[in-house]
Parts: C-alpha cells; structure tokens; sequence
C-alpha cells in the first residue's frame, strides 16, 4: 500500500471464506487498488446512506475509478428505520438495473445499517455476489462489518431476515470517525469494553486506562480524537471478533460469547422504545450482569468492580432506569420464542467467560441483584 502509513491487516480466516481487514488511516484512498485483485469484472455498486455519502462518497468512486471499475451508487436516506425490506428491494433492483453479474461486487460504505444491508442485497443478488465492508461508523468498525452476519429488519423485529455472507475485503479508515457524533462514538464503546473483558487483562485495561471519548463530550464532531490510539483499539477489537467468529462462523457455540451483556441490553433497550444506543444498553446490561453474578458467588467482586469503574469512566450507563420487573418481564416475553432456559454469559475473570444455561427465574435473580434502582 501506499504512503498512508500506520495501518494494521487482521486476516480473517473464516470457514466460507478468509479475507483482510485493513484498518489505518487515510486507506481510503488505496481502496480501489485493494479491491481490484479481487473483483473479475468491471462494474461496483456503492451502497451507502445519506450522511456519508456526501462526506466520502467522491472519495471512494474516486479511487474505485481509478482502477477502471465503472460506478454506480445507490443512496438511502440514513437511520435504522430505512433497514427494511422496502429498502433492501430497491437496492437489488438497482443492482439489476445497473448491470452487475456474478464476477461484479457491492461496495458497502457506512455504519452497520449500510453494512447489514449492503451485505443482505449481496448474499441474495444472484445468489451472491462480493461485498466489500467499507465501515465509518465505530460500531460497524469494531462489530458489524467483520464476521458475516447481514440482515434486515422485519415488522416483528429487529434483524429477521438476513444471511451469512464473509466480506471478500473490510476497510476501515480510522480517519473518518472524525465527522462522528461523539454521541455514537462513545455508544460504540460499550461493545468495546465487551471486546476488553472477552480479550483479557491486556486489552481490558488499555480500554480502562485512557478512555478514548475524554473530552469529545459537548463537540460538534471527534475531529480532536486520538486517531494513531485509534487505529490500534480498534484492530486489536476485531482480532477478538475474528478468534471468535473464526472459531464458530455460524454461532452455534462460542460465538455466543460475543452476547455478552446482550441478553440485558436488549431488554433494557426495548424498555427505553429503542431511545438508547444499543452500546449503552450493552454496557448498562454488562454492569448489571457483573453486579447480579457477584451477590450469587459467580463472578469475583473485584472484577465487577473494574468493569463497573471502566463503564463509567466512559460516561455510559451502568444501570438502567427501568424497574426491575419490567426488565425481567421483556426477558420473559424473548423467551417465549426460546424457551424458558437464558443461555447467560457469565465473566469467570477478565478474559474468561463461561455460557451458562439457566433457568429464566435464576436468571432474574441476578437482574434483581445487580440493578441498582
Ligand atoms: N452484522 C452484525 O454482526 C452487526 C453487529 C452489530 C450491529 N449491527 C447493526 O448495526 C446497526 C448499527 O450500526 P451503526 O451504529 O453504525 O448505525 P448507522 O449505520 O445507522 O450509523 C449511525 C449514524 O452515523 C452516521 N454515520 C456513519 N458513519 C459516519 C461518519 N463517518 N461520519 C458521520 N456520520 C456517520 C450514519 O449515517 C447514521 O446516521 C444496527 O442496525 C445493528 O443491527 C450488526
Ligand atoms: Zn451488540
């Protein structure tokens, strides 16, 4: 690659299909040069959502064309609601439309919306066609974009129709968290500190140590971030999202690791109607788990205790506002489609966590527990 230095390659050698995800800054500019070895023809599709289009929309077509490729560009209005099937319907039409055959590919520039939805139009247009992941949101960096997983939403639910489709390339330029809210920056970083405690005492306290958002609160943008630290965090997260998706592509067991704090999260989420960030109900659930595992003897009180500090220290929630019982009644209401056991994730230590199926009433044992009104 070019002079666009500090940059890190996580191979991902994943069962369906190994692929790079190149994470630095500035990398941008080399994409078209990383895709072209991997596409036989000459037509993309940039898939992308209306904020990012026009902040780095030229830039991408740019370097694309550069290589030859003929462009085209589909661009939908930004937010979870245009997750649909309305909108994932358009996009394969302009696929059609556009021309694009088997030996063509997608180009899926923007946060984890664009990806889920770039990557659903992918795995289904023909039945498959390449995808490459170009994340700008923190999340889509950290999360989304690596691992495979594509979805839409359905009236009965967040992500109900989707595919397991492998990127054939992620790349993620740090530099363009800059024009993030720094409200979604530090949502991100609940699933970081979940990357940190699944990792190990090593990753968990550069996370604890110098939370990255410090100062960004009350900004316009996170033009001021530390971007160099940056490009480190956040290929040091995917490598612990690639160990375990590599290890159980098609989440049948360690993969549900990566839930950790999501059975909580996703309950307190839907208690708050979908007004708090999916990081920080995660966190939020997190603190609650470590507190709840704790009063039951399973979780040692001193690494709740760092965890809960960690938390904080990024300014996300370590509890919720929602009465316990409501918490525990929208778990109860998830169960009905799973069965009455909760497979809970329960941290041994820092880098150790165990998936333990118990019955739902123990588990809200520990909701009861560890929420603090
Ligand atoms: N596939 C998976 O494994 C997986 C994992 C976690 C989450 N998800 C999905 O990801 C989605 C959430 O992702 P998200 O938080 O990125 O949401 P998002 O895609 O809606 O992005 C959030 C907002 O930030 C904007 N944005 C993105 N990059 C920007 C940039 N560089 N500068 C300025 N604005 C920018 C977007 O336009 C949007 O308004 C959810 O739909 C969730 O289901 C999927
Ligand atoms: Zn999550």
């Amino acid at each position: 690659m070019s002079e666009h230095a500090a940059h890190e390659v996580v191979h991902v050698p994943a069962a369906s299909r190994t692929y790079d995800v190149v994470c630095g800054r500035g990398v941008l500019a080399d994409l078209g040069e990383m895709v072209r070895p991997l596409i036989t023809g000459h037509t993309l599709l940039i898939v992308t959502d209306s904020h990012v289009w026009p902040l780095y929309g030229e830039r991408v077509a740019d370097s694309l064309r550069s290589q030859g490729f003929a462009i085209n560009i589909f661009v939908f209005e930004a937010g979870e609601a245009r997750k649909t099937l309305q909108t994932y319907g358009t996009c394969l039409e302009v696929m059609a439309q556009s021309g694009l055959t088997r030996d063509d590919g997608v180009i899926a520039l923007g946060g984890g919306v664009v990806g889920d939805l770039a990557g659903f139009a992918a795995a289904t247009y023909m039945r498959g066609i390449t995808v490459v992941q170009v994340p700008t949101s923190l999340l889509a960096m950290v999360d989304s974009s690596v691992g495979g997983k594509t979805a839409v939403d359905l009236k009965g639910g967040k992500n109900l129709a989707g595919a397991f489709l492998q990127p054939a390339l992620v790349v993620e330029d740090v530099d363009t968290l800059a024009t993030l809210s720094p409200a979604l920056l530090t949502d991100a970083f609940g699933e970081i500190i979940k990357h940190g405690v699944l990792s190990g005492p090593g990753l968990f306290n550069e996370i604890a140590d110098h939370p990255l958002n410090a100062g960004l609160m009350g900004a316009r943008d996170c033009a001021t971030l530390d971007f160099d630290r940056m490009v480190s965090l956040v290929a040091a997260n995917v490598r612990v999202k690639r160990d375990v998706v590599v290890a159980d592509e098609r989440e049948r067991g360690l993969r549900q690791t990566l839930n950790l704090g999501h059975t909580i999260g996703h309950a307190i989420e839907a208690a708050s109607n979908y007004s708090l960030g999916h990081g920080s109900c995660v966190a939020a659930g997190l603190a609650i788990l470590c507190r709840g595992a704790t009063s039951l003897g399973l979780t040692p009180a001193p690494v709740t205790r760092a965890i809960v500090r960690c938390v904080e220290s990024y300014g996300l929630p370590t509890t919720a506002h929602a009465p316990a019982e409501g918490i525990i009644e929208r778990l109860r209401a998830d169960k009905k489609r799973h069965g009455s056991t909760v497979n809970a994730v329960i941290v041994r230590f820092l880098g150790e966590v165990e998936v333990v199926p118990m019955d739902i009433d123990r588990f809200a044992q520990i909701v009861r527990a560890g929420l603090i009104p």
